[in-house]
């Protein structure tokens, strides 16, 4: 298999990776326990092969529909906007008292103080700080099999061991498992809520719970890139944790409901020890632009837009599970702004044809079973998601 493109051999070849469509997300085998090794790492990765690599860069200005990297379709606030105009005015100055002012609220928010936050350029900056950080020295980092490959891959480069525990029957991370797997050559437990792809959640007490009896023993990073799709009285607030002490490390961005993918913000809330630890591996918080850092402060505010982005992707998501329900598809339920399900056809060719009609979207080969992640749109494009899929699948 040494054939087999890289999830990120694939961006870089197609172009999306200078693109910043880096929002791809990883599959490997499940049962029994899966040990990444150097030699079986490009196996374990084997699906991007299939992963819509038989669309060419130039088809992406085509697409009538993009809906494969889980951006928001509506775009950033009006408010966030009028702040970038702004911010143009004073791009010559570098940022000072706005990282301060972000922190801020943030820190109120969360619970914690502002020396328990670091901006970075979209949360993947953090994901790979951590990766370099928690794999020095080797180590095992543990996750489970279906989730976003970004940390792991990074981490695995640099010499550590991925043990991917199979997941739930509900496509969740299976916590009494990891648990059960804690050796003292953990390094890491890495968990995406909601995950990517699979697009499940684990209940905040579950959460809390694991985290309070994990984290005095192995740093636990959380991943929290679609947490704002959560309604906001139901999601974990894990701040509290940091606050407390523990070692957690929370991966929170704007990319999603702020759509800031392109202006690129994100920021991790960890204590201010592991913030020190993490820091060397990161390009620093100046690599935060004043304009997105402007613009990122009037989005933070702008909570009739947050929810307004929000209502629309629940009302979208919705439609597109019961068409497919419709047509006999069994969707994963999903809490953020993408769903996966099985197909019935072989990925390459479900691909190539739904990008062929316009429509760009994921697939994935788990277990010999196809899969499609579709991100979801504004309503117009997943009504034309749903047609297409119709003319492919016949
Ligand atoms: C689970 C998860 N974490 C992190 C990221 C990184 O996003 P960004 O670097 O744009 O903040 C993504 C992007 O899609 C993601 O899906």
């Amino acid at each position: 298999m040494s054939s087999t493109l890289s999830r990120r051999d694939w961006l870089r070849a197609s172009g999306l990776l200078t693109a910043g469509l880096t929002a791809s997300f990883h599959f490997a085998k499940a049962a029994p326990a899966t040990t990444y090794g150097q030699s079986v790492f490009v196996d374990e990765f084997a699906p991007i092969k299939t992963a819509g690599i038989d669309s060419p860069p130039d088809t992406m200005p085509k697409l009538r529909a993009r809906l494969l990297a889980n951006e928001n379709p509506l775009g950033i606030a009006p408010s966030a906007k009028e702040a970038l105009t702004k911010a143009a005015d004073i791009g010559n100055r570098y940022a000072w008292t706005e990282f301060a002012e972000l922190k801020g609220m943030i820190a109120t928010d969360e619970g914690v103080k502002p020396n328990n936050i670091m901006m970075s350029p979209g949360s993947s900056d953090i994901l790979m700080a951590a990766a370099t950080h928690f794999a020095k020295g080797g180590g095992t980092i543990l996750t489970s099999a279906m989730t976003y490959d970004d940390l792991l891959e990074r981490a695995q480069k640099q010499g550590a061991k991925i043990v991917a525990l199979p997941m739930t029957k509900e496509y969740k991370f299976d916590l009494a498992a990891i648990k059960a797997k804690l050796t003292p050559d953990v390094k890491l437990v890495y968990l995406v809520n909601p995950n990517n792809p699979t697009g499940t959640i684990l209940p905040a007490s579950e959460l809390e719970a694991f985290c309070r009896e994990v984290a005095p023993k192995v740093p636990v990073f959380l991943d929290e890139a679609y947490i704002d799709f959560y309604e906001p009285a139901e999601r974990p607030k894990l701040g509290k944790l940091v606050a407390e002490g523990h070692n957690v490390i929370l991966a929170r961005t704007f990319s999603k409901i702020h759509g800031f993918a392109g202006l690129r913000l994100g920021y991790a809330i960890a204590t201010p020890e592991t913030l020190k630890m993490l820091k060397p591996y990161t390009n620093g918080e100046f690599a935060v632009s004043i304009t997105t850092l402007m613009a990122g402060i009037a989005s933070y505010q702008d909570k009739d837009w947050q929810n307004h982005c929000r209502a629309e992707n629940a009302k979208a998501r919705d439609y597109t599970a019961k068409a497919l329900t419709g047509l006999g598809y069994e969707v994963i339920p999903s809490s953020a702004n993408f769903m996966l399900f099985p197909i019935r056809m072989k990925t390459k060719s479900f691909s190539e044809q739904m990008f062929a009609s316009g429509i760009g979207i994921q697939t994935r080969d788990f277990n010999g079973q196809p899969y499609c992640r579709v991100s979801i749109g504004t309503m117009d494009e997943m009504a034309m998601f749903i047609d297409g899929f119709k003319k492919v699948v016949g």
